[in-house]
């Protein structure tokens, strides 16, 4: 492989890293509010660098929350054009006493280096970014023509961008899309996502009495909010874990026989997942799927968490005059968070115990997508994959969510390239978050060369 960027990129890796470092230690969580400014901060690092190496009409796209990050380079005639995304807001770092070296201190350990947004998705914006530096910087010129579009908001849902996608502006003009935001089925195993779970985020309020009561005075006739919110919890799935809403799983198309061989010969070790991965006594869900079906091709319900009443130390005899769920669902592909909302808002109004109110509210949906993989571009990431890795690219779906990646093909007609470079055991989303910093490399390295087939 001979590629003067790819040269490039491994000369000035060491300063790669420390900018990185820089822009890890900027907390831009999104969902937030005390962290507002800190994610415009992260915008600007962002912008900043793009305007430094070379891309041109750099700006930020304001929205009603965080802002969008843009850039171009469009010199490349005759040749597609590339949107490259990825985002620049990380989750809330807590529970913190679980965090080895803090989670703002990029800190490197045993190959790895640990920080909130190291994986996800800070360290592959940065793989994005400095692959566009290393060929502009080797060459002077970039293989196709480039527009960068970066989202603050993508782990609250993503409604600016989705917005602004939705307004299908010029600016977005392209021929497929570049999304670092997945992860390697397994180490050293190049691989491209082509699924993605869509979701709708809820929220359920129940409300009792007026005000909060004195529960011995008032307790057997005063109706308990969380004791009915547990009754609805437990009457929406059963025991071998299928969801009980009418009509959920009604629309779903399932995988075809041929994709479910093909993740039949993935490399998975069941006991390995439930043991290093999840940490359970058992694995749970739903009889005659596997693992993997279960993850990516089945949706979920789930409760995230039920805020209120007394929680703290000691005891408080109260009866608490309302009581909230946060309750989400993973949508497969055939179906729409429109209609599963309905489908669920409804069935949770009709068995709703006797004495309480009960609200659902909607906070964010997604759409589920599944990429088409007959295209030019695929193709040319297997090459450029096969290059950097010295082996056969899998296909795989990944039960997560990204909710722009079904708008770039519904709005601009763009087919997404989900090349990733996180590992299963990165820790998205919890304590001790890392990037295996020889992924961060290839990573970049497998952008640099990608780009160069996709202008061949
Ligand atoms: N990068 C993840 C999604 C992901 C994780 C894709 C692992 C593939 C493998 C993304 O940042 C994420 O966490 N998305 C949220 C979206 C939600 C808040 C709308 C998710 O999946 O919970
Ligand atoms: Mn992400
Ligand atoms: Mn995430």
């Amino acid at each position: 492989m001979s590629s003067s960027a790819v040269d490039y990129a491994r000369q000035n890796h060491p300063r790669f890293l420390d900018e990185l470092k820089a822009f890890l230690r900027i907390p831009s969580v999104s969902t937030d509010p005390e962290h507002k400014s800190d994610c415009r901060r992260a915008a600007a690092v962002l912008a900043a660098d793009l305007a430094a190496i070379g891309l041109q009409n750099v700006r930020l796209i304001e929205t009603a929350g965080h802002p969008l990050v843009y850039g171009d380079w469009l010199h490349a005639a005759g040749k597609p054009t590339v949107l490259c995304y990825g985002h620049y807001d990380v989750q809330p770092p807590d529970p913190l006493d679980e965090w080895l070296s803090p989670p703002f201190e990029p800190t490197e350990r045993n190959g790895n280096l640990y920080a909130r947004g190291a994986v996800d998705d800070k360290g592959q914006v940065w793989a994005q970014v400095k692959a566009l530096e290393s060929l502009l910087a080797a060459t002077g010129k970039l293989p196709i023509n480039v527009r960068v579009l970066m989202e603050g908001e993508e782990e609250v849902g993503g409604e600016g961008i989705a917005a602004y996608v939705a307004s299908n502006p010029p600016d977005l003009k392209a021929d497929f899309a570049l999304v670092s935001d997945t992860e390697l089925f397994a180490p050293g195993l190049p691989t491209l996502c082509v699924g993605l779970r869509g979701m709708i985020y809820t929220e359920l309020e129940v409300r009792g009495a007026k005000t909060d009561l004195h529960s011995g005075m008032y307790g057997g006739a005063a109706p308990n909010p969380f004791v009915s919110l547990a009754q609805i919890l437990a009457r929406l799935k059963d025991e071998d874990g299928h969801i009980l809403i009418p009509g959920f799983y009604d629309d779903i198309i399932p995988p075809s026989p041929e994709e479910l061989a093909a993740w039949r010969s993935l490399p998975f070790d069941e006991e390995h997942y439930r043991i290093s991965e999840v940490g359970s006594r058992q694995l749970v869900g739903e009889a005659g799927y596997s693992v993997l079906e279960r993850t990516w091709a089945r949706p979920t319900l789930d409760v995230h968490g039920i805020p209120g009443g007394f929680i703290g130390a000691g005891a408080k005899t109260v009866i608490p005059a309302k009581a909230l769920a946060k309750v989400s669902m993973r949508l497969v592909p055939g179906m729409t968070p429109a209609k599963t909302f309905a489908q669920y808002k409804g069935f949770v109004e009709k068995i709703a115990p006797a004495g309480v109110d009960i609200e659902v509210r909607l906070i964010h949906s997604g759409d589920p997508c599944l990429i088409p993989v007959d295209n030019p571009y695929i193709q040319a990431a297997t090459r450029a994959l096969h290059e950097v890795w010295g082996k056969d690219t899998v296909f795989i779906r990944s039960g997560g969510s990204i909710p722009i990646v079904g708008d770039f093909d519904r709005h601009l007609g763009l087919p997404s390239v989900m090349m990733g470079f996180g590992l299963p055991d990165d820790n998205l989303h919890a304590p001790n978050e890392k990037f295996h910093l020889r992924n961060f490399e290839l990573g970049i390295e497998s952008v640099v060369r990608f780009l160069e087939e996709a202008g061949r």
